[in-house]
């Protein structure tokens, strides 16, 4: 099963077993990951699910469609390479991606 580690503001690191074809955001909640809130469970419509990709998994892990970018458009500390954690599916290929979670998800 793959691995996604999760580092939150304060630096606090979680590597969670998540299963091929769920979100990163579901292996957050599933795992009791605070720094994502998912408050829309993932219909895409909070971005209360927002991280950040490490440089070396950008070009693995793409850009957001039209739509998330909008939504993403709400999220108070986006970055450049910001995602909403609902909208990266877990494959074989995403084993060892490591999301960092911003301050907090107003
Ligand atoms: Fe709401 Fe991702 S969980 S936008």
């Amino acid at each position: 099963m793959p691995n996604i580690t999760y580092i939150e503001d304060d630096g606090g690191t979680f590597t969670h077993d998540v299963p091929i074809g769920n979100s990163v955001m579901e292996g957050a909640i599933d795992n009791g990951v605070e720094g994502i809130v998912a408050a829309c469970g993932g219909c895409m419509s909070c971005a209360s699910c927002h991280c950040y990709i490490e440089p070396a998994w950008q070009a693995r892990v793409g850009l957001p469609s039209e739509d998330e970018d909008d939504v993403l458009d709400s999220a108070q500390y986006r970055q450049t390479n910001s995602r909403l954690s609902c909208q990266i599916e877990v494959t074989k290929q995403l084993s060892g991606l490591t999301v960092r979670l911003p301050k907090n998800q107003c």
